[in-house]
Order: structure tokens, then C-alpha cells, then sequence
């Protein structure tokens, strides 16, 4: 989400006339798009504004936060860092340009947020946060060939741990029509590979759409080759959704379905609707269906009260789905949520910590071990770009030696989304090839073409 806000902003100030600077120093705006989802991701935002509090002074440049920090926090951004000129939730990002305008011409500071706020019962925290889809230009893209498209903004869910429903506000579903016409615009563009997007994008539903009828009207679209979606929530995993990736050519076989917990117990804790009895069938139907596909999953550690017996069916969960990958996350108690208030944050810190790892360390024994039946195997891939190791390598090379047909170390990914590094020419990127794997990691496969 905050990757295509971000491009978003990109284009939207690009058509006011502003250019993007690579080197911060030179800028005249500089603005921190943010994430409220953990307390460690807004720490680490007042550092880097405090860092800028001298240089900003001296240099009058245009400093903003935007994003769901903006939103969550408002006042409290201006009053810790004074310095700041512009704060602007994501929910009002179509504003920016105007307002990063009057901050140029002297008005400041600026607060332009969606108008809930926090506080209250948070189920009633809902309502009138405005839709936006920004024009969006192929020059403001982080990747030519690859795009995120969303499908839906904020969720209704209130998972209790959760912080997002406040800062993206509820639920709401762009009509298909519109989705698909920003599907064959990117396609005229020469991008191949689509991402849809949404909190909880296979509960997609407009006008009698679902996403598993949406994935089928993208499938007819020419010039599109792949097309993944994110992120799911388990039970909107249907049958419809898993036949309609099992018999596509151009969806991939990938699912990200966040488990959270292995315990019963801690699911009805964190308030999500679904047993793990039902997480497992459907994990069992995506692999009878689809034996190649490769199912990720995010996992919160030392969530209020939990037990060594609760972690442990976690770690149960993990070994039974071999999962291609797990995202960790320690416990973080969040402002106004369900759980905070309510139910005591009490896992210590060490032992979120110590849960962290070993969940992390099986993860990774099944990374190795999965990617190691990958060796001795051809692969289908995407080549995604270049990888940062030959960037360097270019950047750093005087201009007359640089030769785009030389080979480059370049990354892609397997159609179960699998990261794979090869040595090929530039021209490569953007194209669907075939690399025969020679060894593997946890993380990364490496291969020839
Ligand atoms: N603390 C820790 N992790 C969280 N997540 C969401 N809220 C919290 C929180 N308060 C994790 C969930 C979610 C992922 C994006 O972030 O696992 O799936
Ligand atoms: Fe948060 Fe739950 Fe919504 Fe995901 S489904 S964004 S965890 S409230």
C-alpha cells in the first residue's frame, strides 16, 4: 500500500511540476511516507525528523509526513517535531500538490487529514474517508513492466491487535470497470505483471464481482502475462478464488493467507473469524488443487497472554504448512485498537524476542529445504530488474566502459514467486525466460540461463 502511495505522490507532483531528486540535500520538498502498523516503524520516523530539525531550519526545504502516521497522529507530529510544515493522511493524498504549493508560498504549518479520528469505540471509528485513485503515470513506476493495482482501501475487520481500520478507514471496493480499465491502460504501457492489491483483497465483492471473476476478466487482457493479488484473509479463500488460479495461465500459484496464530484460543483473542481447523483445510485444498503453489503467511508473536502451549501450536502450524516463507512480527500495542486497553500487553519483551527466533530459525530450515528441490530444475521466470550489487557495479563505472549487452547480475522470480539470480543483458528485464537453477539458499535461487 505504502509503495503505491508513494508512486502516487510521485505522480501527482511530477504533473504539478515537481522532479524527482535522488539527492536529499538538493531537495526543495522532502516528505516521510509513513507506516503505523508497529510502534518501531514510527520511532524510527521522529529519529530521522529529528536528524533533519538543524539542516531544515538552515535550508527552508519543505518537510511533510504523510501517510498513516499522518493520520493517526496528527497534533502530536507537530508538537514532538516543530520543524515539520505538512501533515497529510492517506486518505487525502489527492490534496498534496495544492497543499505542498501553499507551504512554498508561506502558509504554514498545514494538517489535512480524513476527519474520524481516533478514540472512542474504536467499531465506530468509521466513515467518510475520501476514495482515492491519483492519475497515475508510467514514469513515476518503480518497475516499467510491474504494477500495483488497488482494488479496495481501508478494512472493516478490527482484528484486535490491528491498527489499520483507523488509519485507512473503512472498507470500500472500486467497481471492477474501473480496475480493469487502469489494467489495460498499464498493459498499453508495457507493463506485465499486475498486483492487486487490497487489506484484504479476496474479500473483493462489487456488484456481484469477486475477485475470482475480476482475475478472470484481467486473464483476457493482452499484453498482461502474470498476475498475483495480496493479501488474502483465510476464509475469503473460496473455492471459486482457488479453481480460478488453478486453471489461469497468467495467475500465479502464490497465496499470502495470514495465519497470525496456530492456537484457537489466540485467534478468538486477536479477533480473527476463522478456527485453525479451517486455515489447514484450506491450505490443504490450494495444495491438492495446485501442487506447485507456494503459500506465505505473517505470524504476530507474544500477542497479549499468549502461552507456551499457544506458541507451541503455532510453531506446530509452521511445520506442518511449510510455508515458502513467514513474516514474524513481535507483538506492538497500538492506540485505540480492540486489544489495547482491554488486554494486558504481558509477553516480556525477551520472550517475544526468543518466540521471534525460533518461529524464524524453522522458517528458515524450510526455506532450505524447499528451495533445495529447486537445483538441477529450468524455471520459468520474470526478470524483475538489476540486481544491487551490479547497480553499484554500474554506477560506479566510468560511462565509456559501460555495455548494456554485457552480462549484469539480475533478479527474478519463479511463478511461485521465488527469487532467482542469473547473469544476463539488461534487455532481459521485463521478459518471461527460462534459468536452470544451479544452487539455492533460504532466500534465493541462483541459476544460468
Ligand atoms: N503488532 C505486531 N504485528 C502486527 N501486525 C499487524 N498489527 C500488528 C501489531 N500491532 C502484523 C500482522 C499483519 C502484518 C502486516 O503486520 O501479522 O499481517
Ligand atoms: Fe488489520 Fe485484520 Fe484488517 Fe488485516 S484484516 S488490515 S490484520 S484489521
Amino acid at each position: 500500500m505504502n509503495v503505491l502511495d508513494s508512486e502516487l505522490i510521485r505522480s501527482s507532483l511530477s504533473d504539478a511540476g515537481y522532479a524527482w531528486n535522488d539527492d536529499a540535500s538538493a531537495a526543495d520538498i522532502i516528505l516521510f511516507n509513513t507506516c503505523s502498523v508497529r510502534g518501531h516503524a514510527e520511532d524510527k520516523v521522529y529519529s530521522a525528523l529529528g536528524r533533519l530539525r538543524d539542516w531544515k531550519e538552515k535550508s527552508g526545504t519543505v518537510l511533510g509526513v504523510v501517510g498513516c502516521m499522518a493520520q493517526k497522529d496528527a497534533e502530536q507530529i507537530f508538537r514532538r517535531a516543530k520543524h515539520v510544515d505538512l501533515v497529510v493522511g492517506p486518505g487525502r493524498i489527492a490534496a498534496l500538490p495544492d497543499l505542498v504549493g501553499k507551504v512554498l508560498a508561506g502558509e504554514t504549518p498545514h494538517l489535512l487529514i480524513s476527519e474520524e479520528r481516533l478514540g472512542g469505540d474504536p467499531e465506530s471509528v468509521l466513515a467518510s474517508f475520501e476514495h482515492y485513485d491519483t492519475e497515475r503515470h508510467a514514469a513515476a513506476r518503480p518497475s516499467q513492466h510491474q504494477a500495483m493495482v488497488r482494488v479496495m482501501s481501508g478494512c472493516d475487520n478490527f482484528c484486535s491487535y490491528c491498527v489499520v481500520p483507523r488509519v485507512r478507514g473503512p472498507q470500500k471496493y472500486r467497481p471492477s470497470a474501473d480496475i480493469l480499465a487502469e489494467v489495460e491502460q498499464l498493459a498499453k504501457q508495457g507493463c506485465v505483471e499486475v498486483t492487486l492489491i487490497g487489506q484484504t483483497v479476496n474479500s473483493y465483492l462489487h456488484e456481484g464481482i469477486t475477485l475470482a471473476g475480476l482475475l478472470q476478466s484481467i486473464e483476457k487482457i493482452d499484453g498482461i502475462e502474470r498476475i498475483k493479488f495480496v493479501t488474502n484473509y483465510p476464509t475469503d479463500t473460496t473455492t471459486e478464488l482457488i479453481d480460478t488460479v488453478a486453471s489461469s495461465k497468467k495467475c500465479l500459484p502464490y497465496f499470502h493467507i495470514p495465519a497470525q496464530s496456530g492456537a484457537n484460543s489466540m485467534l478468538q483473542r486477536m479477533k480473527r473469524h476463522y478456527t485453525i481447523e479451517q486455515y489447514r483445510e484450506i491450505v490443504e485444498e490450494i495444495r491438492e488443487k495446485i501442487p506447485t503453489a507456494a503459500i506465505t503467511s505473517d505470524f504476530i508473536v507474544g500477542f497479549c497472554g499468549e502461552t507456551d502451549e499457544e506458541f507451541a501450536a503455532t510453531v506446530e502450524l509452521v511445520r506442518w504448512a511449510r510455508f515458502k516463507n513467514s513474516f514474524v512480527f513481535k507483538y506492538s500495542e497500538r492506540p485505540a485498537t480492540l486489544a489495547a486497553g482491554k488486554l494486558a500487553d504481558d509477553v516480556p519483551y525477551p520472550v517475544k524476542q526468543e518466540r521471534n527466533n525460533t518461529l524464524l530459525a524453522l522458517q528458515n530450515e524450510i526455506c532450505i529445504a524447499e528451495n533445495q528441490r529447486f537445483v538441477g530444475e529450468a524455471v520459468e521466470v520474470f526478470v524483475e530488474g538489476i540486481s544491487k550489487n551490479a547497480k553499484k557495479k554500474i554506477e560506479q563505472m566510468p560511462s565509456e566502459t559501460f555495455d548494456a549487452d554485457a552480462p549484469y547480475q539480475l533478479t527474478a522470480r519463479t511463478r511461485c514467486d521465488r527469487i532467482v539470480v542469473f547473469d544476463g543483458s539488461l534487455s532481459a528485464i521485463g521478459k518471461i525466460l527460462t534459468v536452470n537453477i544451479a544452487r539455492a539458499d533460504a532466500q534465493t535461487l541462483f541459476g544460468n540461463l
